[in-house]
């Protein structure tokens, strides 16, 4: 277990969208700690939570969201900020890379000045000819040359879109980078090159990463730890051999083995039955219920708490009731 002190802390997490047919519980009490070097992948099937997870740590959800619990960025929590203070810690202490880079850019400023805009809202006293040498560093590092700087962000390549963003990304040093997707839109070559440039990068940038996909493929490669999540819930969270080698919650067994190109050692795939539930108005009970072989009566009728085992991991799941303790 890392005693580092945790450089964002997630604690009970929900957040629920209101809307005129009730509360969406798109996140519905999630707690973990990430650490300074550590890539934390998020998986599960669309719409369990996962984009809903990341933009909460941001605040930069739709106005019908509300967050409750906590969220520790190092001794802070940031759910009791007002929009102005996290301004200052969007793009400084916490960064976002997206699946599209051009949702997040202005096509009509030069890359130069997305990155004079980004380094000098934070860091005023910084000149701007400063701010170039910074943004002509950033760009080094994700192998873009510092002539493109004059470039609009529509003369770019896809790939090269998403490693200006990186560079963007990381131009202020953030303590946690939250990736959303990051390579979904990118052909599979490119994808890996800048998987493989997101490694060493944060390999000398030190900080934490949240790394949100749909791709197993793309955590096996890149994380250290694996979050399970399903309708809402975090329903596993272990080192990342652990999930590929030995998986314990039912749904992340039944994901891995409807997955093709995983390490695991069963060839035939397998689909998983039925639907994930609506996250409206959801009631008492396990919400993989409906779907999992190993149901028995208390699983419709009790939602199972988080237990953490001895060996540090996390399942929310009944069958390990005797095993592990409830999480505080
Ligand atoms: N603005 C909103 N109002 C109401 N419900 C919403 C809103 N945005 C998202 N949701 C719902 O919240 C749940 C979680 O959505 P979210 O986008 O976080 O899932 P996801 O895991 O990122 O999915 P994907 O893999 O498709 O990106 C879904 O049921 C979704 O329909
Ligand atoms: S709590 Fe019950 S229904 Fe839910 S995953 Fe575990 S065994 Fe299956
Ligand atoms: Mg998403």
């Amino acid at each position: 277990m890392n005693r580092e002190r945790a450089v964002c802390s997630l604690k009970s997490l929900k957040v629920y969208y209101m809307t005129f047919d009730g509360p969406v519980k798109a996140v519905d009490d999630v707690s973990f700690d990430i650490h300074r070097e550590e890539t934390l992948g998020l998986v599960g099937e669309s719409g369990c939570g996962k984009s809903t997870l990341g933009s909460a740590i941001l605040k930069i959800l739709p106005r019908t969201a509300r967050i409750y619990g906590k969220i520790f960025l190092d001794d802070t929590d940031i759910t009791a900020l007002d929009e102005r203070e996290m301004q200052k810690i969007r793009g400084a202490r916490i960064s976002m890379i997206f699946q599209d880079p051009m949702t997040s850019l202005n096509p009509i400023m030069k890359v130069k000045d997305h990155f004079i805009e980004t380094i000098r809202t934070h860091r005023p006293e910084i000149s701007e000819e400063e701010a170039l040498e910074m943004a002509a560093r950033a760009l080094a590092e994700v192998g873009i040359s510092e002539s493109r700087l004059n470039d609009y962000p529509f003369q770019f390549s896809g790939g090269m879109r998403q490693r200006m963003m990186i560079a963007l990304a990381i131009v202020l040093r953030p303590s946690l980078i939250i990736a959303d997707e990051p390579t979904t839109s990118l052909d599979v070559i490119v994808q890996a090159q800048i998987l493989e440039l997101m490694k060493e990068i944060q390999g000398h940038v030190r900080s934490a990463m949240i790394l949100i996909t749909h791709d197993l493929g793309v955590v096996a490669e890149m994380t250290n730890r694996i979050g399970v999540m399903y309708a809402g819930h975090l329903v596993e969270l272990a080192p990342r051999d652990s999930i590929y080698y030995d998986p314990l919650h039912p749904y992340t067994k039944a994901l891995l083995e409807s997955v093709p190109n995983t390490r695991i050692e069963d060839k035939e795939l397998k689909y998983i039955d039925g639907f994930p539930p609506s996250l409206l108005n959801v009631g008492e009970g396990c919400r993989f219920a409906d779907r999992c072989p190993k149901a028995r009566k208390v699983c419709f009728e009790k939602t199972p708490k988080d237990l953490v085992l001895e060996d540090g991991r996390l399942v929310k799941c009944w069958l390990y009731e005797s095993e592990g303790q409830v999480e505080e």
